[in-house]
């Protein structure tokens, strides 16, 4: 489209998406000296940014409150305009370019969802591919195509108003809303924000998929370091007026925080929040014994006594982790499946971190935790010794980085209090 697009590519397939940035892959964003002063106020509330987000990359923005996060954001679709500055997606410059074309390019979640109250899930979801003049027929299929991407069944919630869903539920939907005419970018300002801890966890996994599968452009604002870790390609910590304090891979922040402030943001428990950096499709998961409710009881029982583990985990229809079995267990329910076992708590999909991961082996209590798939159809497991050992790995790798870089900084030092005692000949400064 545009023959001033940029070499620089996220990886080697980005030339073709960016020459065609609604092909549905991710398209680059530059931001050039991106300004924003509201009328009446005496400050800029976005000062001067300058900021290049390859194509495919997931981008947070974390700052304090007021730091001008969304007002950034939302320049990028151009719901607020501009005062001075360029910005171009996938080389092209959209500084100028009409709004409602650029919807097509840009799809854009915030927070509590926003949902039309007076639109049915479907027609929420319609609105974009409706505004830029698809078929009904096509856009039928995509919203099918959509709720099913996020994990929502089309027949159930095609025709449920934003009132008769969860805020989960309807977070999804904000999303499936944002991926409706396929944009090359994806727009999302605290979009988990308003849901219970647990939720979000599956939310984050979810999106996390989604990207594997779609290699969107991101760019996600949160208040919660955590997330930003977990989602984060790279994450640009912001201050007052959006000024960049550090744009970096979350490895680096953890371990190299910038200055003070950035170190304030990363807060307290760094080794910790390492944990946050790996997942469990890095580790080891392992298969376990399993039956269904449909088994007969001769089996499990015959299983139970057979098996190397002193434990089985019962599926229910769906192949879904639904009860831990111990030996003994179908005795004392005297042969009755409906009362005996453990029912699984919590479960982790290849996509969660070590840290949630952890998490649930501590609240199911199982030593163990069951891993499943899209559909929380059974997977594997993950103990807890396996769990252990990868944490062990990781803080000792780290500290072992943190002593070699202490003593190359010590190295230097005496290089140069050596010069100086020398004579400073050098005329180096400490
Ligand atoms: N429409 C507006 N008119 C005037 N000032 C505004 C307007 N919208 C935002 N501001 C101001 O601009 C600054 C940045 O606001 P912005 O909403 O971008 O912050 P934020 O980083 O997203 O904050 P939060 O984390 O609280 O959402 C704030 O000082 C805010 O008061
Ligand atoms: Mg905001």
């Amino acid at each position: 489209m545009s023959d001033t697009a940029p070499q620089k590519t996220a990886d080697g397939q980005a030339p073709a998406e960016e020459q065609a940035p609604s092909d549905g892959h991710g398209a680059s964003i530059e931001l050039e000296n991106l300004t924003k002063k509201y009328p009446g106020s005496p400050q800029p509330a976005v000062d001067n940014v300058s900021m290049e987000i390859k194509a495919g990359e997931t981008v947070i923005f974390v700052g304090p409150s007021g730091c001008g996060k969304s007002t950034t954001l939302k320049m990028i679709n151009r719901l607020i305009e501009p005062s001075g500055g360029r910005i171009r997606i996938g080389g092209e410059d959209v500084t100028d370019i009409d709004p409602v074309k650029l919807r097509r390019k840009v799809g854009y979640a915030i927070q509590s969802a926003g949902l039309f109250p007076h639109m049915t899930v479907a027609q929420n979801i319609a609105l974009v591919p409706k505004m830029i003049g698809w078929s009904r027929a096509r856009i039928a299929s995509r919203v099918e195509e959509l709720l099913d991407l996020v994990g929502l069944d089309p027949g159930e919630f095609h025709g449920r108003y934003p009132r008769q869903l969860s805020g989960g539920q309807q977070q999804r939907v904000g999303v499936a809303r944002a991926l409706a005419a396929d944009p090359p970018v994806l727009l999302m300002d605290e979009p988990f924000g308003a849901v219970d801890p647990i939720t979000r966890d599956h939310l984050q996994d979810e999106l996390i998929r989604l990207q594997h599968e779609l290699h969107k452009t991101i760019v996600f604002v949160t208040h919660d370091f955590d997330e930003a870790i977990k989602l984060g390609d790279r994450i640009a910590v912001l201050r007052e007026r959006s000024h960049i304090a550090q744009f970096d891979t979350p490895e680096a922040i953890l371990t190299n925080p910038a200055d003070d402030f950035v170190s304030g943001f990363v807060g307290a428990g760094a080794a910790l929040k390492r944990l946050n950096l790996t997942r469990v499709r890095d580790v080891g998961i392992t298969d376990y014994p399993t039956v269904t409710v449909d088994t007969p009881l001769q089996e499990i029982f015959l299983l139970l006594r057979s098996s190397g583990t002193n434990e089985i985990l019962l599926l229910d229809r769906r192949r879904r982790p639904y009860k831990w079995l111990r030996r003994g267990d179908l005795m004392r329910a005297r042969g009755s499946l409906a009362r005996a076992g453990t029912l699984v708590h919590d479960t982790v999909t290849r996509d969660a971190t070590l840290r949630d991961a952890l998490e649930a082996v501590l609240t199911d209590n199982a030593g163990r935790v069951a891993v499943t798939g899209r559909r929380g159809e059974y997977e594997g497991v993950v103990d807890m010794e396996t769990l252990m050992n990868s944490v062990h790995e990781l803080l000792e790798a780290d500290r072992l980085d943190a002593m070699e870089h202490r003593h190359d900084l010590e190295e230097i030092r005496a290089a140069q209090t050596h010069a100086e005692q020398e004579g400073g000949a050098g005329g180096q400064k400490a």
